[in-house]
């Protein structure tokens, strides 16, 4: 199937005083029209900026980058890492549209958000004040503002959080683009509204049929949205595959470090710790050789020769549609979970 987005092999680095910080390593993946793509991995996995790449919105003096984006434009196929600033300025908002954790950052504090939404549906249409405003009214309903004719002459600190992430919602998708890349939308919002907001998004992509890139650290809003999931870490790739793939059968140990590290009902009723994975991510500068995990992984004693500190591994098939960066195949990371279960609970 032809993807809407494919990012193939991308690179984006930093130069600063205290070397090349790498932080996105040969980063690859698509994401289809009605697919959800999760991109999950702690803080400072190379999320945000391989996302930030893809929109074109790195400041060009001071970011390396290479690689491509593929957009899929009944046009032709565009690589929007070597688009001109114009051609990306045409696209974004039109056809590709970002959220972030907080919309007050998106959103000018003395403007209406009325005004502000008509004025992104201004960018990439002709029309008067009054059908920009009208436009304007209609997203604010469709987002699920109670009473939008009116709501649209409020000032964005008159709503709460999750109404002003619907309200950011309704300004990306003025123009109906067919790429919304999420970037931690629901982070800063308690529970309930949180699960509001993905269903909202859930809803709209249906409705208007768009590929979905959901960046999140929270693997509980992976289960909730995404169909496929690439997990990152010191910015690569060290995992991807369908949803239930990566729950119900994880192959690197990085992931499974993660599941673990969810409270589950049945686990902590058979009392098993669950912990955090120990340790912290590598620094991105001159990254050694090797798996990048080494240091954090309790599979890598299993590893034999040393190989897992002298030898980066690739990112290898290791189930049908399942590729993960490690050098154990999938059969070997099932036993030795199996044997790792086994001595906690008789530990
Ligand atoms: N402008 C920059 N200059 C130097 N380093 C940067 C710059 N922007 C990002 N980085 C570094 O790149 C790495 C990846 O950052 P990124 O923002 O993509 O992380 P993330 O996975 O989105 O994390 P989080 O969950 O905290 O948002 C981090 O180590 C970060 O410090
Ligand atoms: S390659 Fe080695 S260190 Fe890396 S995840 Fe696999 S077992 Fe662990
Ligand atoms: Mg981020």
């Amino acid at each position: 199937m032809s993807k809407f987005l494919e990012v193939e092999n991308l690179n984006v680095s930093f130069p600063t005083e205290d070397g090349l910080v790498q932080a996105t390593n040969e980063v690859s993946y698509s994401v289809g029209l009605g697919e959800t793509l999760a991109i999950v991995g702690e803080s400072g996995s190379g999320k945000s900026v391989s996302n930030l790449a893809v929109m074109g919105l790195h400041n060009a003096g001071s970011t390396n980058i290479s690689g491509h984006a593929w957009l899929d434009l009944p046009s032709g196929r565009v690589d929007l890492i070597s688009a001109k600033p114009e051609e990306l300025r045409a696209l974004r908002g039109k056809e590709m549209a970002m959220i972030f954790q907080d919309p007050m950052s998106a959103l000018h504090p003395f403007f209406t958000v009325g005004k502000q939404i008509a004025e992104a549906w201004h960018l990439h249409n002709t029309g008067s004040k009054r059908a920009g405003l009208a436009r304007a009214v209609e997203m604010l309903d469709l987002v699920g503002i109670p009473d939008a004719s009116k709501r649209v002459n409020d000032f964005p600190h008159q709503f709460s959080g999750g109404m002003r992430q619907r309200v950011m919602i309704a300004m990306s998708l003025i123009n109906n683009p067919s790429l919304l890349i999420a970037d931690e939308p629901t982070t800063a919002l308690d529970v309930t509204v949180q699960s509001q907001i993905l269903q909202l998004i859930k809803d709209l992509q249906k409705e208007f049929n768009m590929a979905v890139i959901m960046i999140t650290h929270d693997l509980g809003v992976v289960a909730e949205v995404a169909d496929r999931v690439c997990v990152m870490y010191a910015g690569k790739i060290v995992e991807t595959g369908g949803i239930d793939d990566i729950f119900y059968q994880s192959v690197h140990p990085y992931t499974r470090g993660l599941l673990a590290s969810l409270p589950r009902l049945e686990q902590s009723s058979l009392g098993h710790r669950l912990l955090a994975i120990p340790g912290t991510p590598p620094s991105l500068i001159n990254l050694p050789n090797g798996c990048s995990f080494a240091p954090r992984c309790a599979f890598a004693e299993h590893v034999g020769s040393g190989l897992c500190t002298s030898t980066t591994p690739k990112l290898e098939l290791k189930r049908e549609d399942q590729w993960a960066r490690c050098h154990l195949g999938a059969s070997d990371v099932s036993r030795i979970s199996q044997l790792q279960i086994g001595a906690t609970i008789n530990g």
